[in-house]
């Protein structure tokens, strides 16, 4: 504590997660919020006011649902999986961990599920064979991102935020070894232009 006239102790400063050095704006936070509320008006007029079970991929799928799920006005339940695919060298690109919670009720519910970008297409496959197992009534796909240069296996979002081309971005929920979730924008780490 500081004694009254006494200078404050100067604070060393944190290491702000700036936008990683040399990247650049692909979409910026004005841009994601109208993608987003027109993804919600899309979504609304899709399910005519029955109610859906909002499944958001974490993390990645974070950012993007806690904006969108306050613009869906309608009945809305919501579940949380978590996936995660290896693009280290230390394992094999490809290599996918998925848990779907057995607590997680699925059966006769219209899914939609949420994730950041749909990329080779293999986590939301999965994913999606996955709930369909459980029972569900009916099982679409939102993505903010769409890179569809890269797709792996056969696999088209229901509702698409921007589609882009192959490029690695961050930010709005999207990490670079975890980091840089937390930029308001969508930055690329190099490559061609969107
Ligand atoms: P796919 O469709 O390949 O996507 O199964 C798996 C996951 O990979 C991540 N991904 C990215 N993450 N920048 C990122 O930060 C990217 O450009 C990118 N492309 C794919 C993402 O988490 C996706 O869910």
């Amino acid at each position: 504590m500081t004694a009254p006239g006494e200078p404050a102790p100067a604070r060393t400063a944190a290491p702000r997660d700036a936008r990683p050095a040399g990247s650049r704006v692909l979409f910026t936070g004005e841009q994601i919020r109208a993608a987003v509320e027109r993804l919600a008006h899309e979504i609304r007029a899709a399910y005519g006011g029955e109610e859906l079970t909002l499944v958001i991929v974490l993390h990645g799928g974070l950012v993007f649902a806690a904006d969108l799920m306050r613009r869906l006005d309608m009945p809305l339940r919501v579940g949380v999986v978590l996936a995660s695919s290896y693009r280290g060298t230390a394992t094999r690109p490809g290599d996918l961990d998925i848990h779907v919670p057995p607590s997680l009720d699925l059966a006769g519910r219209h899914v939609l599920l949420l994730d950041d970008i749909l990329d080779t297409g293999r986590t939301l496959a999965r994913l999606t064979d996955e709930i369909r197992a459980r029972g569900s009534r009916s099982v679409r796909i939102v993505t903010l991102l769409d890179k569809p240069g890269r797709r792996a296996v056969p696999l088209q979002a229901d509702f698409t935020g921007f589609t882009i081309p192959d490029v690695f971005v961050v930010g709005y929920g999207l990490d670079w070894n975890e980091r840089c979730r937390n930029l308001p924008e969508i930055v690329a780490l190099g490559g061609p232009e969107a």
